[in-house]
C-alpha cells in the first residue's frame, strides 16, 4: 500500500499535480493550485499534542513557528528547509487598545516581530524551501513592499537570485531599503501593484523564474501557521473572531484553509469567525461581500496604507470560500480610522505599520455595528512592524496640520536647562525629584 502524500490540486478544474511539480498555476486551465495533505492517522487531538511537545524544541526546523506545524504545512520537506527560524510571535493584550476598540477582550497577534518585520516570512520560508525542492534557479515576486523584503532575505539565505517588482512611489521606505540591502534585483515600475503582479506572472512564465507571490500555494501553507500558532497559544480554545487586514487576500484565504483543516481534523471544536478588513480606498472585496459575492470587483486603489493598496486581489475566489466557511464578514475602514488605530497601537508601545492597524480599526467598526458582540474574544493580527513605514509616523505626528488628536509633536529647543524646563512645563525641582 502506498503512503498517502501531499498533492497539489487545481481549485478550478480539479487537475492534480505532485507536491514537487514546479508549476505555480494549473498547467491545464491556469487556475490557482491548492495543497491537500493526508489526514493525520492519529487524529487532530494527537497532532495538537505533538505540536505542543515541539514547543520545547530549541534547534532545527521544529524550533520555527512555521515548521513546528510541518504536517499541516509541507510534510515532505525535511533536510532542505530554508528557515531563520520565523514565527513564534507573541499574542499581546493591551487594555488601551481594547478600550479604544470597544471590545471586551482583544488580543494582538504581532506578526511584525518576524525576522524581516512582517508575516510574509511565514509564507516565504515555505516558498523558498519549495523553490529549492523544484530546482528553481531564480525567484521573483511583485510586491507592495513586504513580500519583496521577505523574498530578498530568504533568497539570500538560500543563495538564490531574486527579482522584486514594485510600484513606483507606493512602497514604504523601510521595505524598499530591505529589498535593496538583501540584494534583490529591484525593478520599480511606473504602474500600480495590480499591474506589477500581472507583469511578474507573465515574466516568470516566460523567463522560467519561480514566482513567489501568494498565488503560489506553498506561501499560503506557511501563512496558515499564524492561525495555528494563535490557536496553540490559546490552548486550542478558539477565539470568537480573528480579524486580518486584507489586500491581495492571501492571508484571508490561508486563514480559512487553516481553520477548515483544523476543524475537519478535530483539532478545534468550532471555527472562529473571520473578519477581513480593507482600506476604504482599496475595498473591492468589501464591495463584493456587501452584495453576497455575486460578482468580482476591481477598483483603482488609493490608500495611505500602501501595503494593502490593491484593487484586483489575486486570491479572490479562495478568500470568498474562507469568508463563507467561517461565517465571516468583510468590512472597510477609512485612512483616518486606520491612522487613529495605529496611533493607539503605537502609543501603548506595541507599534505596527498602517495596514496592520486596519485590523484594530475593523474591530472598533464591527463592535460599534454590533457585529462583534459584548463578551466576545477577538484576535486582531498586526501584520507588519512600525519601522516598515517611518514616513507614515512622521507624517502623522510632525507634518499633519492641524495636528490629529494623538499627534506627538517633537519640540525644538535651545541647548539649555531653562529651555528643557519650559518645554516640559515643569520646575527645575520637578526635574531633580
Ligand atoms: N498587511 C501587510 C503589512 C501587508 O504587507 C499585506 C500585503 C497585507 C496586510 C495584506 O495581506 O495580501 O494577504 O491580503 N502585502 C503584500 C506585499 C501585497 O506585496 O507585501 P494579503
Amino acid at each position: 500500500m502506498s503512503v498517502p502524500q501531499t498533492r497539489q490540486r487545481c481549485a478550478s478544474c480539479g487537475h492534480e499535480l505532485s507536491d514537487t511539480d514546479a508549476h505555480t498555476r494549473c498547467p491545464r486551465c491556469q487556475g490557482l493550485l491548492e495543497l491537500h495533505h493526508p489526514e493525520p492517522t492519529g487524529g487532530g487531538a494527537e497532532l495538537a499534542r505533538l505540536f505542543d511537545q515541539r514547543l520545547a524544541v530549541r534547534t532545527g526546523p521544529h524550533a520555527s513557528g512555521v515548521w513546528r506545524f510541518s504536517e499541516m504545512v509541507l510534510p515532505a520537506a525535511s533536510g532542505d528547509i530554508v528557515s531563520y527560524p520565523e514565527g513564534n510571535t507573541p499574542l499581546l493584550q493591551r487594555a488601551a487598545v481594547a478600550e479604544w476598540a470597544g471590545v471586551s477582550e482583544l488580543l494582538l497577534k504581532h506578526e511584525g516581530l518576524n525576522p524581516t518585520g512582517s508575516f510574509k516570512d511565514r509564507g516565504m520560508t515555505v516558498g523558498v524551501t519549495q523553490a529549492r525542492r523544484v530546482g528553481a534557479t531564480a525567484v521573483a515576486c511583485a510586491s507592495t513592499g513586504n513580500t519583496g523584503a521577505s523574498l530578498a532575505a530568504y533568497a539570500a539565505l538560500a543563495g538564490l537570485p531574486a527579482v522584486v517588482i514594485v510600484p513606483q512611489g507606493q512602497v514604504a521606505i523601510g521595505k524598499m531599503a530591505q529589498a535593496l540591502a538583501y540584494g534583490a534585483r529591484t525593478l520599480v515600475v511606473r504602474a500600480n501593484f495590480d499591474r506589477c503582479l500581472e507583469l511578474a506572472d507573465e515574466a516568470s512564465e516566460r523567463l522560467g523564474v519561480y514566482l513567489l507571490n501568494s498565488i503560489n500555494p506553498f506561501r499560503l501553507e506557511g501563512q496558515k501557521t499564524i492561525v495555528l500558532e494563535l490557536l496553540q497559544q490559546l490552548g486550542w480554545e478558539p477565539p470568537d473572531w480573528i480579524l486580518v487586514p486584507a489586500g491581495n487576500l492571501g492571508n484571508t484565504a490561508a486563514f480559512g484553509k487553516a481553520l477548515s483543516e483544523a476543524r475537519r481534523w478535530g483539532m478545534i471544536g468550532r471555527v472562529p469567525r473571520l473578519g477581513a478588513v480593507q482600506a476604504a480606498g482599496a475595498a473591492p472585496f468589501s464591495a463584493g461581500f456587501h452584495e453576497a459575492f455575486v460578482r468580482r470587483h476591481r477598483v483603482e486603489p488609493h490608500t495611505l496604507a500602501t501595503a494593502i493598496n490593491i484593487g484586483n486581489p489575486a486570491s479572490w475566489d479562495r478568500a470568498v470560500r474562507a469568508i463563507r466557511e467561517t461565517d465571516g464578514v468583510v468590512t472597510d475602514v477609512s485612512d483616518d480610522e486606520i491612522l487613529e488605530a495605529k496611533a493607539v497601537v503605537d502609543g501603548c508601545g506595541v507599534g505596527c505599520e498602517p495596514a496592520s492597524a486596519a485590523s484594530v480599526a475593523g474591530a472598533r467598526r464591527l463592535a460599534r455595528e454590533g457585529v462583534i458582540r459584548p463578551g466576545e474574544r477577538v484576535v486582531a493580527v498586526l501584520t507588519g512592524h512600525v519601522l516598515k513605514d517611518p514616513a507614515a509616523v512622521t507624517r502623522y505626528h510632525v507634518e499633519t496640520a492641524p495636528p490629529p488628536p494623538r499627534a506627538n509633536r517633537p519640540v525644538e529647543i535651545e541647548p539649555s536647562l531653562e529651555a528643557i524646563v519650559a518645554a516640559l512645563q515643569v520646575t527645575a525641582r520637578h526635574l531633580r525629584s
